[in-house]
């Protein structure tokens, strides 16, 4: 069977089209295009939203031809369509989803919706088919950062989330403190790999559960900057930072894994491309005798193979509509998935 996925819900046009058999987690990747509107942005220091929408609109053609050319797949032979529904920006995603309604109607055939973070989390049954439900989701990207007890395929439930600024925002903000490009995680992480961690940053934790804040962290950088200026050690600067985030994300996710007693953590989102957070997590999952399952770096960032994956679960379990209503969500709970 073939599904062809889409995803548009930010700065990335992407369809993908992947292969599965019934019983099998096994699922085959025919194609993974990927269209990034990053060096359009680039110039504005983050995604201006209008512009992300036009040009969907532009390349969505485009990829949908190139990903059918490299699946060597005709139109005729997809049995269902997934979409990002949400979250995300709104009028991006109204792309993605028009356009998988359209392509629902001529073809007659189910339009399966999928959560953006649910995507995020698939990518890790594509790295690992071996990988099972129950496990606890370390969720961090440009807009959350969760941690999910993942109970089921399509079951999950929000244990701890940002109050403020999500943990790639902060990599974001930070970047363009220091003057780097956009976007900011990979700038930063690239600077403090010849850094030394000699800054001191504060780490915010609250007293009644595991949530985060990365506003303080961030004010910290922002202040030191200011009162700093040339003398700015920029690159002990983003070491310092890395491993104040990187460790807080650990700590909490590992706490929370003890209390529930989970013993295997999944890493998800556009910064579990960030070594230094692969790294502390690996070390101290090993340390405590917690399974630790890492994505790819090809899946990290938005992709059309992870929503597809996520679809092929509600596929199977009936969860799909032939109701040409579906419209897209600028904010949606997980847990209501
Ligand atoms: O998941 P994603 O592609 O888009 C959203 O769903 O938000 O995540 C994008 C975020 C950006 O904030 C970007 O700076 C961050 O992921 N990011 C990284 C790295 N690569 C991407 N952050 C830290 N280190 C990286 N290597
Ligand atoms: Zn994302």
């Amino acid at each position: 069977m073939h599904i062809l996925g889409i995803e548009s819900s930010c700065d990335e046009t992407s369809i993908a089209i992947l292969e599965f058999e019934e019983n099998s987690n096994n699922f085959k990747v025919l194609a993974n295009t990927v269209s990034s509107q990053i060096d359009i942005h680039k110039a504005f220091g983050g995604v201006v939203p209008e512009i992300a929408s036009r040009h969907h609109v532009k390349n969505i053609g485009w990829v949908l031809d190139e990903a059918l050319t490299t699946a060597n797949i005709k139109l005729e032979d997809i049995s269902a369509i997934a979409v990002t529904v949400g979250p995300g920006l709104v009028g991006a995603l109204l792309v993605g989803v028009s356009f998988a309604k359209a392509l629902v109607y001529a073809l007659d055939i189910p339009l399966v919706p999928v959560h953006h973070i649910a995507g995020h989390i698939a990518a890790n049954y594509l790295t690992h088919p071996e990988l099972k439900p129950p496990f606890l989701a370390l969720v961090v990207s440009g807009g959350h950062s969760h941690v999910i007890e993942v109970s089921d395929y399509t079951k999950f439930k929000i244990l701890a989330k940002t109050r403020d600024d999500a943990v790639g925002e902060a990599f974001d903000k930070v970047a363009r403190v220091l003057g780097l490009g956009y976007p900011g995680g990979p700038e930063v992480s690239k600077m403090a790999k010849d850094g030394q961690d000699t800054y001191k940053l504060p780490k915010t934790k609250f007293e009644e559960n595991y949530d985060f804040s990365f506003s303080g962290v961030k004010t910290a950088v922002l202040n030191i900057a200011n009162k700093e200026k040339d003398k700015l050690r920029k690159k002990d600067m983003c070491r310092s930072f890395e491993n104040n985030v990187a460790e807080v994300l650990v700590d909490h996710t590992l706490a929370i894994a003890k209390e529930k007693n989970i013993n295997k953590i999944v890493l998800a989102g556009g910064v579990s491309a960030n070594t230094r957070l692969r790294e502390e997590l690996q070390n101290k999952g090993k340390e405590n005798n917690i399974e630790i399952y890492l994505p790819e770096m090809k899946y990290c960032t938005d992709n059309a193979a992870m929503i597809t994956a996520a679809g092929i679960f509600k596929f199977r379990e009936g969860k799909f509509t032939n109701d040409l209503s579906l419209n897209a969500k600028a904010s949606m709970n997980i847990e209501n998935e």
